[in-house]
């Protein structure tokens, strides 16, 4: 899997953040089933709880256009250290990851770790336990 071009477009939406509050700008690059590549960035707002982190911007712009399942989905935040995706945004990963879905956190396109689902959100609560 191309993870750099991942990256690369997580950091292109980097620059998109509407983040006057934080002033802490991420990046989302999500590829579906599909083979078709979604970019998010956080988009903040001054009621802080209506704030939409930028994996899930990405994921909810795929699902909308018809995507059906998440492949990998890669994160930049701080350029400095390794920014992992929220708690939230891991919720919504698995919703609609596959069982082998990675997740690549990333500093550049150079400086970049994976991550399995398991590993991050152990235990996670899925719609299997609802019967579906
Ligand atoms: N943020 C994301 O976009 N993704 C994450 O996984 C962590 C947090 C954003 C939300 C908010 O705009 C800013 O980072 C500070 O929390």
């Amino acid at each position: 899997m191309d993870y750099k071009n991942l990256i690369k477009i997580a950091l292109d939406y980097r620059e998109r953040a509407y983040s006057p509050y934080s002033e802490f700008k991420v990046g989302a690059a999500i590829l579906f089933d599909s083979g078709e590549i979604y970019g998010g960035c956080n988009i903040e707002n001054a009621s802080f709880g209506a704030t939409n982190c930028a994996e899930r911007t990405g994921i909810f712009r795929g699902i909308s256009e018809g995507e059906k399942r998440i492949k990998a989905v890669a994160v930049v935040g701080s350029l400095e250290e390794y920014t992992f995706p929220c708690g939230i945004c891991r919720q919504v990963i698995v919703e609609f990851g596959d069982e082998d879905v990675k997740i690549i956190i990333a500093k550049n396109e150079d400086d970049y770790i994976v991550k399995d689902m398991n590993d991050i959100l152990p235990g996670a609560f899925k719609k299997e336990a609802l019967g579906k």
